[in-house]
């Protein structure tokens, strides 16, 4: 049988931990990931091209016989990569795991996410849509809301576009930074102010062709810096997988009332749509919420959820691409995922790139996925806020954590933190 060269794009922890995973097929021959990072290059081979230049991408696919790309982060997918593919006429074959531009709207722009929502009847919170010229009924439509309120720039903000505020007053005045002043540049020259939603969050995953869909392990995510949920947002400071309060039962509802509706939904306006749906959940009284979509998998989730997959993982993704994913059985380990994220002091603010990263390979308890990393000759060392993710499989949560934050604590760095307190909460 032939066995199949594939391009994963992208460089964090996410990546790293798929490329961990594809490693592990017997039907992959070689894997290439662009750019990747000093932990990727022990899965697969590391070249040097940037996941939005697509030409450079086309000519390394054409040259290397690529027979799939996976796409990790939204950028490439927003900006249309996938576009890109098909209307080449020498790549058109080639099957590209992420949306076209049309589905990945749904996680680049907030007010078309919402639209798709109520349109299709899938739950979430109320909303108005305001742009600078219609601040003055934004200011109004906050007025007639309760506090806290919540702002949303339209566009992608590198997650830093959604604001909580806990008073009128401050919510006036982000509004009008956001409108007015383009807080967010291009991305807050809509904002959708939205009904406060009063619940647990979670992240719930499939993969879908547009047609089929394949439900995946659901996980938890602590964005905050601070123990104790404080602080500023993060990309993610570690993840939990599976979540205790999200059971069978409520997850068939986010199955009935929010991922099938939501592959339909898409059939229904006819984009097709080929690639990770990333819903972000509000388990308010046992009912799921979307508050939003995301067109790829999260990180640090990936971290906890790709080890509770037994399945080979690119036979997932071959059989998304050629219609047969209707035919796999998900089979997922019944243990608890914790996975610790260990960041740059100072991060998510400024924070000291470079700096020499030890005691990696101390560690043998736990999976050790990098998130910003790269290497010189002799060392490992940091380039990014987010720099090594450890995850730790365990018969029950509270192992699953004593033992990733153990091995978190052999891995160091100057300046290096992590949250002791990742799912504590759920314990
Ligand atoms: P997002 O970028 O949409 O995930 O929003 C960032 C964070 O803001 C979420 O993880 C939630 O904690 C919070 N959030 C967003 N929308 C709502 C809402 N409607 N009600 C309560 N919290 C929300
Ligand atoms: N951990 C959240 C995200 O990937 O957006």
């Amino acid at each position: 049988m032939k066995k199949t060269n594939v391009l994963l794009i992208g460089s964090g922890g996410r990546e790293h931990a798929i490329a961990w995973k594809l490693a592990q097929s017997p039907l992959l021959d070689q894997l290439f990931i662009a750019p990747g990072n000093a932990g990727t290059n022990s899965a697969g081979k590391n070249v040097p091209i940037s996941g939005t230049d697509f030409e450079g991408i086309k000519q390394f696919v054409l040259e290397n016989q690529v027979d799939l790309v996976i796409v990790g982060p939204e950028d490439p997918l927003v900006r249309g990569i996938h576009d890109f593919f098909l209307t080449d006429a020498l790549l058109k074959n080639i099957p590209v795991i992420g949306p076209q531009k049309a589905g990945a709207e749904l996680e680049g722009s907030k007010d078309f996410a919402k639209q798709f929502m109520i349109r299709h009847g899938i739950p979430t919170g109320a909303y108005k849509t305001f742009t600078n010229n219609t601040l003055a009924e934004g200011i109004e439509f906050l007025k007639t809301l309760n506090p806290p309120y919540v702002l949303k720039a339209d566009g992608l903000a590198a997650g830093k576009g959604v604001l909580i505020c806990k008073t009128l007053h401050e919510a006036e005045k982000e509004l009008t930074d956001m409108l007015a002043n383009q807080r967010f540049g291009k991305a807050s020259e809509m904002v959708v102010i939205e009904e406060f939603l009063d619940g647990i969050e979670l992240s719930a995953f499939a993969i879908t062709n547009g047609r089929e869909y394949l439900v995946l392990p659901e996980a938890k995510d602590y964005k905050r810096i601070g123990v104790g949920d404080s602080g500023p947002n993060t990309g993610g400071m570690g993840s939990i997988s599976p979540v205790p309060f999200a059971g069978k039962e409520f997850m068939q509802k986010v199955e009935d009332r929010v991922i099938r509706p939501t592959v339909e939904g898409l059939q229904k306006d006819g984009i097709p749509y080929q690639g990770f749906l990333f819903f972000g959940l509000m388990n308010v009284k046992g009912y799921p919420f979307v508050i939003e979509y995301n067109v790829r998998l999260g990180d640090p989730e990936t971290e906890s959820l790709l080890p509770r997959i037994k399945n080979d993982l690119l036979e997932i993704f071959l059989a998304t691409a050629n219609g047969s994913l209707s035919e796999i059985k998900l089979e997922t380990d019944d243990r608890t995922a914790a996975c610790v994220m260990i960041v740059s002091g100072g991060y998510p603010g400024d924070y000291v790139k470079g700096k020499v990263i030890t005691g990696l390979e101390t560690v043998d308890k736990s999976l050790v996925f990098h998130a910003g990393t790269s290497s010189d000759n002799e060392n490992i060392i940091s380039s990014g806020g987010r720099v090594i993710a450890v995850t730790t499989l365990a018969d029950d949560l509270t192992s699953a954590i004593a033992l990733s934050l153990e091995s978190a604590s052999r891995i160091k760095f100057e300046n290096s933190y992590f949250r002791n307190d990742i799912g504590k909460d759920l314990m």
